[in-house]
């Protein structure tokens, strides 16, 4: 990451943009991140988060559990070069998600992984075979928490516009298109992701539930929500002989 690119802002501004999308966020991590511990009786040593993007939520991880090996795994160079300058001590993975094959660069076993608005980039078919996969690398008792918009709904439904007639989304992105520090980042961007798709995702809270359950998570339990936005939480079996 070139010296002169203001880290710490273009962060800042992800984290008000996230705000502005999931209403209730720093309340949702802070309720995700006390059942984690409550769950595991102290804090978590391994902790994955699946799409960190530019690493805000891997801060907020770390600033509750210093002692924690935290990865970050996304499939955007942009945004993890961002998270590896601003956390120097944090593990990123580029990954995609789109395919089974995340596994592996993963590693594992997490005692926690979260995915924070992430799971809604992938078509329904994936986001089931995900909650399997995503299975295999939380250690037994380990919690997987998602959150993302959660709604009756038809499971593929248009990007909501934003109020006020901004889209701070597409706005961090214009911007950062004109930041000439950046060309080289976004040129790999561009050649990492074919094309940046999102399939806008969604689908009820049951639907979660259940399919975590036939990926072989048990204990599915909503803990936050607001409005669409819903944090929920799975758990792998312990493993009895
Ligand atoms: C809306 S952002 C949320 C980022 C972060 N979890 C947060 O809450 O700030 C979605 C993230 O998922 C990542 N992502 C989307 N599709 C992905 C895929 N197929 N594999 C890995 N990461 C993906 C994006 O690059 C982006 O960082």
């Amino acid at each position: 990451m070139p010296a002169c690119v203001d880290v710490a802002r273009w962060r800042r501004d992800w984290e008000a943009a996230m705000r502005h999308y999931q209403p209730g966020r720093d309340e949702m991590l802070a309720t995700g991140l006390a059942a984690v511990e409550e769950a595991h009786g102290r804090t978590p040593e391994r902790v994955l988060d699946i799409g960190g993007g530019p690493g805000t939520t891997a801060e907020a991880m770390l600033r509750r559990w210093p002692g924690a090996h935290v990865t970050v795994l996304d499939v955007d160079p942009v945004l993890l070069a961002l998270t590896d300058t601003a956390l120097p001590h944090v593990r990123t993975v580029r990954a995609d998600i789109a395919t089974e094959r995340w596994r592996a660069p993963a590693g594992g076993p997490y005692d926690v992984m979260l995915a924070m608005m992430t799971l809604h980039y992938l078509p329904g078919d994936r986001v089931r075979a995900w909650y399997a996969e995503a299975r295999q690398l939380l250690r037994p008792g380990g919690l997987l928490l998602v959150a993302d918009a959660m709604r009756d709904a038809p499971s593929v439904v248009p990007a909501q516009p934003a109020t006020g007639g901004t889209d701070p989304w597409a706005e961090w992105w214009t911007r950062l298109a004109g930041e000439p520090a950046m060309a080289s980042l976004r040129r790999a961007r561009a050649a990492a992701l074919a094309s940046p798709t999102c399939a806008e995702f969604v689908a009820p809270i049951g639907w979660h539930r259940d399919t975590a359950r036939r990926g072989g998570l048990c204990d599915a339990r909503v803990l936050h929500q607001r409005a669409d936005h819903v944090l929920m939480a799975f758990r792998r079996p312990e493993e009895h002989r």
